[in-house]
């Protein structure tokens, strides 16, 4: 893609209980990228609560754009474009970053530009983190066609790209998503809020053959479901906890997170190979699982793109970077725009 425009884009991020800002190169080169997590102020609730989430965001968006600015090292009259975050996600969350984002486009008459939350998820892939990178170090831009798994917290599902910005969806979950069933058993087996980072920690010292717990056998082979697993799970704590006081919660997390893993990985390889992908990309909160990216980096099948971990929850350097396609591609919005809450990648 040698033929896109070059430009300096500056993204923020606000759709769940993250404040982020970054600002990134032609799409792919990470000049700056700051996230201010609002984790501890949401553990002692077990999981997100809105009202606290867009209070904090109005106190942090300020701070977190001009840290933003002074670690790339650039003043605002450097920036070609602004990208945001609208959605899916809190609709009191969001509004945040989007009336900065509107505030500075604005401000220094430059256009604006609206991103899918997922859509960024997947750009995440994009994104290489160190600027001085130059020539061969430079790693290879994703492949299209590529079969994209978007694993996160809100959402899990398959989609085929065969060019920028562009999504076939093959299937998605029709109950829970991944992140959602790490985050809902790691409450089960009383381990802390993220789940997801808590049942791999888990897991690690636990025997992911000990309990067989279900997969889920679906008229669709590229939807998912994860509630029965939970639900499976549920049960074999009961049981567990009626014959005995010990809860074997490292094996109950290990195989627990074997059954999820397995699933993402199969149902994923067989529509790239369905499809012929030339690439595989992971992306979302769930591909900073170990197990995970140990199953798709094992394979030799397919080339797999997972971003760094530090890219793999939420971040505004993801939004830059499809900031940057959208902007370059001619995909503008107005000032008018408003937040979509609820808003599919194929839309
Ligand atoms: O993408 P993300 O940061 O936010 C959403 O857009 O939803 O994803 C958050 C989800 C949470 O459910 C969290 O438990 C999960 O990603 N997650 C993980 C890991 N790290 C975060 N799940 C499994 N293993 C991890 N290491
Ligand atoms: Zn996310």
């Amino acid at each position: 893609m040698t033929s896109l425009p070059p430009a300096r884009i500056l993204a923020i991020e606000t759709s769940c209980d993250e404040t982020a800002c970054a600002v990134i190169e032609n799409g792919r080169a990470l000049l700056a990228s700051t996230v201010a997590s609002q984790m501890e102020l949401h553990a002692r609730f077990g999981g997100v609560y809105p009202e606290v989430a867009s209070r904090q965001h109005v106190l942090s968006i300020v701070p977190v754009v001009e840290q933003t600015l002074a670690q790339a090292n650039i003043t605002l009259s450097e920036v070609d474009a602004i990208a945001v975050t609208r959605g899916p996600g809190l609709a009191g969350s969001l509004v945040v970053g989007m009336n900065m984002a509107k505030g500075l486009a604005l401000g220094l008459n430059l256009p604006i530009v609206g991103v899918n939350h997922l859509e960024g998820h997947i750009y995440s892939a994009w994104v290489y983190d160190s600027p001085a990178l130059r020539g061969d170090a430079i790693p290879p831009e994703p492949q299209f066609p590529l079969m994209a798994l978007l694993v996160s917290g809100g959402h899990t599902e398959l989609n085929l790209m065969t060019e920028h910005l562009t999504y076939k969806r093959l299937g998605s979950t029709l109950d829970d998503a991944a992140g959602e069933a790490f985050d809902k058993v790691a409450r089960l087996l009383s381990l802390p809020y993220p789940g997801g980072p808590s049942i791999q920690r888990a897991a690690e010292r636990g025997d992911p053959a000990r309990f067989k717990f279900p997969r889920a056998r679906l008229d669709s082979p590229y939807d998912f479901s994860f509630s029965g697993l939970k639900t499976a799970v549920l049960y074999t704590v009961n049981d567990l906890k009626k014959e005995s006081k010990y809860l074997p919660v490292e094996d109950l997390a290990a195989s627990f997170q074997a059954a999820v893993v397995e699933t993402l990985f199969e149902k994923t390889m067989q529509a790239a190979r369905e499809f012929k992908a030339r690439e595989i990309l992971v992306a979302g909160g769930v591909s900073a699982n170990r197990a995970l990216r140990e199953a798709f980096q094992s394979q030799t099948e397919f080339r797999v793109n997972i971003p760094a971990l530090s890219l793999c929850t939420d971040n505004a350097a993801m939004i830059a970077a499809a900031g940057y396609y959208r902007y370059a591609l001619g995909h503008l919005s107005g000032l008018e725009m408003d937040v979509q809450p609820t808003w599919a990648l194929s839309d």
